[in-house]
């Protein structure tokens, strides 16, 4: 056996590594289900998109068509296409080689006419530094009467000054000013009193068009601050007249004059589309410049000069099918899921490990916080990198632009930082749960709320230019904003209706303002590091086992005393002890530790020094002492058994031994190293068969005790030998109990296994915790045959409530009641020492229960009965005073005076001198 603080770090990490492995080879069919998650999601994502596709080929969404020589019903190659045959959604398909021209309108306020047509008016407000300057100016603006030549519409169109109250689309191939059943207002100085309008046809449209005729007015006001206010107070208002103020635009010419023309105008932008999807509608400005300009240019060079505009013209495109990507629309809330869905899988599996304390048990077996954490987090980063990697596959494999166009290293970091902070905070989250199902839960809901919350209110508030910058980087410090943001930004620069164009995401796209990635990765980077140490110090500090000081990070910085194995620095305590009332043996036990503290042996393996454990009140309940004052010395090679009620402290005691809680005072000493700051080194010399076995499910038992014997630094073939002895010599070997998994196992096997994985790899300490309970007789029988082979050359704490066990295994026992050891010594000592008596036992009818007793009384006046019902009546009898022989004379004479059914003569067993301390004990304890 070398030097068992030698176990290096690689061992242990190999060790928790290959099984994590195999943890991972049981759980195929989990795994498969995990990775199989995105590719359905992608072809969920495939199947929308085919029947969106089908739905779009419908001719809904294709350039309008009608059929030639004005039938209703003809054939496909009969019909004639265009954008003058299309609706607004429609138009945007068509292949245009010759755009249509558009005489250009003034856009008009939606104020209805249709009341009373002569009245029909709209408004025009200006002001100027120069009043006179400003009225002949504005009175160039409108004509007085509407010039029409029938042979050339669209050049005597020009002059007049036409407007329209329709809404505006995204592109000008159609004019809905002209294609829609609305008039066109003709804004003159004027209207002529037969107000009936002038109807004609347009080139490219199909119907007759009416133009009628509205006054357009020029009003003067002071200043520009007053049209704004008016404007202001017009804007969704209603005036005197219950009417809407009908301005249509307003100039402030400033300082203008023959020398120079500055000019502001003032104009509606409130005019859209109603169709939803087309977010930039154009805005009909150019005409009202054009008005003041050719105003400004007439007041000039006289009326005379005109600054034509003629017409607006798209220019010409090919075909565009309307195309939705429907992975860039929505998979920014699809693939958070996917993303999202590995946070419930790491974290179940850490709050697992935790819940089964197998946390705890692996750290018992010397496994270091070190190794636990690389390997923990490097195998769910492998994890989550296999997943991440199949997922960018799958969609590549799909062909959603959504990964083929954005480019794959930045996807690739982005990810993988993603990953990282996921997996740091499944850590950090961990700390927080005990119970695998409420983890389950809270991170599935939390998976779905956050998707559902990020698509549907934080992508609003992105798309949102009003919503603060500094806001939004504040809610993606929440990471699954952050990663939603990623997504968003991907699937942006992806998609067809994007800001960024069609060519996807590069890395120079990241310097722009607009896109969001930078910011997000950065954040990420700096949570991922900060959640990191956060989880790690929280797990020091939290978790049991190691429970350290808060401030254990400063521990570096003063001297830490080297743990040394020959001579450990051990000072008494300058304690009070209390004299213990006539317990020669317990007193005797305290000379031998101080003596032993005084000249350290390596002989004995466990010295406890006056162990105390102080629970203090809570709630208003007193504080109790689970252990009062523990002196114990166990040499190797000796087998101490703990005798004692339920609630003595035995479990206190070996919490305090196996480092699960701190001792309040006192100390104790494993193979010389200090409990109190040494725990780690003690670790890789011990085992613990702990009271309720500490197994994984869906590892076999000899799995379990190749990772613990690995755990001890056992290799190549003295592992597997020490494995295959270990399963012999327990019973696990037959029947492939060894290759079935522990979950499937009987409460029996279980607990022998435990047994098994406490002996693995030599410990010099064993602490077993009730390690039979449970067992039938003959695995008990070969489980004591174990033990007893172990403890030869270990020390080896047993606490059992089986009598028989004890007497079995220990070579010398202590019974343990209320925080004290009340005596010490081997089984046979014990009995002799408080087991003066022989119990008498018998049953007779009720009558004659007074006849018994008075037979007691003549054998002996010193008897005590201990037990009575109906009937059956148990005596104390001292051994000096009776003879057995006299006994069963008495017994003779009494069969012959009644009827007895049943009588007996035992001697003391430990039971009894069990039951007579713990209640002598216990009475004294009342009684203080
Ligand atoms: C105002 O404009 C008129 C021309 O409309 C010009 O004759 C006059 O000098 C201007 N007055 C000032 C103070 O500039
Ligand atoms: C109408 O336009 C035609 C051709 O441009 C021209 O010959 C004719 O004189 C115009 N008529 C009027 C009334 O201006
Ligand atoms: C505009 O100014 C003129 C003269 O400076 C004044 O008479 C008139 O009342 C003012 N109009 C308004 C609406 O303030
Ligand atoms: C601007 O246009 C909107 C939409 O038609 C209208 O409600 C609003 O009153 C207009 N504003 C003014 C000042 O006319
Ligand atoms: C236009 O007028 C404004 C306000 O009087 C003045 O600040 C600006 O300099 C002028 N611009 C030109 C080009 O004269």
């Amino acid at each position: 056996m070398g030097n068992p603080s030698s176990v290096s770090f690689w061992t242990q990490a190999n060790a928790l590594l290959r099984k994590n492995l195999t943890f991972q080879k049981r759980n195929v069919k989990s795994n498969i289900r995990l990775i199989l998650f995105p590719l359905i999601i992608c072809v969920l994502l495939v199947l929308v998109q085919i029947i969106i596709d089908i739905e779009l080929r419908k001719s809904e969404f294709k350039c309008g068509c009608v059929c030639a020589n004005n039938k209703t019903r003809c054939e496909d190659s009969e019909k004639v296409c265009g954008p003058q045959y299309s609706d607004q959604i429609q138009v945007p398909t068509c292949p245009i080689s010759n755009p249509a021209e558009w005489p250009p309108l003034l856009q008009l306020p939606a104020v209805s006419c249709k009341q009373n047509r002569s009245s029909c008016h709209f408004t025009t407000l200006f002001t100027a530094d120069n009043h006179s300057f400003g009225h002949t100016v504005s009175k160039n603006m409108f004509p007085s009467t509407l010039v029409m030549n029938d042979s050339n519409i669209m050049d005597s169109l020009a002059p007049n000054v036409l407007g329209s109250e329709s809404m505006t689309t995204d592109n000008n191939f159609n004019e809905p000013g002209f294609t829609l059943a609305l008039p066109i207002y003709s804004l003159q100085t004027r209207c002529p009193r037969n107000n009936s309008g002038f109807s004609f046809a347009m080139a490219g449209t199909t119907g007759q068009q009416e133009i009628r005729c509205a006054r357009g007015i020029n009003l003067w006001r002071n200043s520009s601050s007053e049209i704004n206010n008016e404007l202001y107070k017009g804007y969704r208002r209603h005036n005197r007249k219950g009417r809407i103020n009908e301005i249509v635009s307003a100039f402030d010419f400033l300082n203008s004059n023959e020398d120079g023309f500055n000019v502001t105008v003032w104009y509606n932008s409130t005019y859209k589309s109603n169709i939803t999807f087309v977010p930039n509608a154009l805005l009909r400005i150019p005409r009202s410049i054009n008005l003041v300009s050719n105003a400004y240019l007439q007041f000039l060079k006289g009326p005379g000069t005109k600054m034509i505009f003629e017409f607006v013209k798209e220019m010409p495109k090919p075909e565009t099918p309307i195309r939705l990507e429907i992975a860039s629309l929505l998979g920014a809330l699809f693939f958070t899921w996917v993303v999202l869905q590995l946070f419930p899988v790491i974290l179940t599996s850490l709050v697992y490990e935790k819940q089964q304390k197998l946390r705890i048990m692996m750290r018992m077996h010397g496994l270091g916080d070190g190794p636990y954490w690389i390997i923990s987090y490097g195998y769910f980063l492998a994890l989550s990198t296999i997943y991440m990697l199949c997922f960018v596959i799958f969609g590549s494999v799909l062909g959603f632009k959504f990964f083929t166009l954005n480019d794959y290293s930045i996807q690739f970091v982005f990810y993988f930082i993603y990953t990282n902070l996921q997996i740091s905070l499944a850590f950090l989250l961990a700390s927080f749960f005990s119970n695998v199902k409420t983890a389950t839960v809270t991170a599935y809901i939390g998976v779905f709320g956050t998707g559902l919350l990020a698509g549907f209110l934080f992508q609003f508030l992105v798309q949102d230019p009003s919503f603060s910058r500094g806001w939004i980087i504040c809610m993606e410090l929440y990471p699954g904003f952050a990663l939603y943001r990623g997504l968003y930004e991907f699937a942006q620069s992806a998609s067809s209706i994007g800001n960024y164009g069609t060519d996807g995401m590069r890395w120079k796209d990241l310097s722009g303002g607009a896109n969001g990635m930078k910011e997000v990765l950065i954040i990420m980077v700096v949570e991922w590091i900060v959640v990191l140490f956060v989880a790690y110090y929280i797990d020091q500090v939290l978790s049991t086992g190691s429970g350290k000081n808060p401030l254990f990070f400063l521990r570096g910085f003063q001297k830490k005393p080297l743990p040394s194995l020959k001579k450990p620095s051990i000072k008494r305590q300058g304690s009070k002890v209390f004299a213990q009332m006539e317990k020669p043996d317990v007193i005797r036990e305290r000379e031998k530790v101080e003596q032993l503290l005084l000249e350290p042996t390596i002989n004995h393996a466990i010295v406890c020094d006056n162990l105390k454990k102080f629970y203090p009140g809570r709630d208003g309940n007193l504080g109790k002492f689970a252990v009062r004052e523990l002196f114990l010395g166990v040499p190797r090679g000796e087998c101490f058994g703990m005798l004692g009620p339920n609630g003595a402290g035995k479990s206190s005691f070996i919490s305090m031994m196996i480092g699960l809680t701190k001792p309040t005072s006192g100390a104790a000493y494993v193979q010389g190293l200090d409990i109190r700051n040494h725990m780690d080194g003690i670790y890789t010399s011990m085992g613990v068969c702990p009271q309720h076995d500490l197994l994984w499910e869906s590892l076999t038992g000899r799995e379990h005790l190749l990772f613990y014997g690995r755990l001890k630094n056992l290799t190549g073939s003295v592992l597997t030998q020490a494995v295959e002895e270990s399963l012999k010599s327990l019973n696990l070997y037959h029947g492939r109990i060894a290759d079935k998994q522990a979950g499937k196992y009987s409460g029996g096997m279980k607990r022998r296994l435990s047994v098994a994985i406490s002996l693995i790899g030599d410990p010099s300490v064993v602490y077993m915790d009730e390690p039979s309970t449970g067992l039938d007789p003959a695995s008990r029988r070969c489980l004591w045959k174990v033990i007893k082979h172990a403890k030869r050359d270990r020390a080896i704490i047993l606490t059992t409530h089986s009598m028989e066990e004890a007497e079995a295994l220990s070579d010398r026992l202590g019974i343990f009641v209320n925080g004290t050891m009340q005596c010490l010594g081997n089984p046979k000592e014990l009995k002799g020492r408080y087991g003066g008596t022989y119990v008498f036992t018998m049953t007779t009818s009720s009558d004659h229960e007074k006849d018994v007793e008075n037979m007691v009384q003549q054998l002996t006046p010193n008897a005590n009965k201990i037990y009575h019902l109906s009937g059956t009546q148990k005596f104390e009898l001292p051994k000096e005073d009776v003879k057995i022989a006299s006994v069963f004379r008495a017994v003779e004479v009494a069969k012959r005076n009644f009827t007895v059914f049943a009588w007996g003569l035992a001697d003391t067993t430990l039971e009894d001198v069990f039951i007579k301390v713990a209640r002598e004990a216990e009475g004294f304890d009342t009684l203080s």
